[in-house]
């Protein structure tokens, strides 16, 4: 088995514990986000975004950072809900609408999270390194996606609610 490989499968199998323990939604979807990161070095920050109605509410995340809110359609994670698509950036500097977090940051993937068909949150990764983020990444963040997603959902209706 490639190292890669192995990452893969040491971390689908820590998150489906993650997933089907007691753990309330919050502390289990930021132990996934703590645990992804922690696994890729050239990831400088990584986070979860919760679609709540039509804004995005920042969810776990590993430093602070100013978008706490980001509406649909703006900056990269408000174009991957408009569009209904994963956003891979190569280069941040060449996006228009790009909404900096860090001044350090190059490059960005955001991965959309959806629950029975329906998008409830995205993963959003910086890089601090230009064309950080290859296929393999954007599959990875793909499948944690398809396995947190019922936490996800759960996590944007305790907002509604609230
Ligand atoms: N760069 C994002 C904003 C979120 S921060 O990177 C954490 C964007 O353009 O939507």
């Amino acid at each position: 088995m490639s190292e890669k490989t192995g990452l893969r499968e040491d971390l689908r199998s820590a998150v489906g514990v993650l997933v089907a323990s007691d753990a309330p939604d919050e502390e289990v979807l930021n132990e996934v986000v703590q645990r992804v990161h922690e696994a890729h070095p050239v990831w400088d920050w990584s986070g979860i975004y919760l679609l709540v109605g039509d804004t995005l509410m920042l969810g776990p995340h590993t430093a602070p950072v100013d978008h706490s809110r980001i509406g649909i359609g703006e900056g990269v994670c408000g174009t991957a809900v408009s569009e209904d698509r994963n956003q891979v950036v190569e280069d941040v500097r060449e996006i228009e609408n790009y909404l900096a977090c860090s001044i350090h940051t190059r490059s960005e993937l955001v991965v959309l999270i959806r629950d029975q068909g329906k998008i409830v949150g995205e993963f959003d990764i910086d890089s601090d390194t230009v064309g950080a983020f290859t296929k393999e990444d954007e599959a990875l963040l793909e499948e944690m996606g398809a396995l947190i997603s019922g936490r996800v959902a759960s996590q944007v209706s305790s907002y509604g609610s609230g």
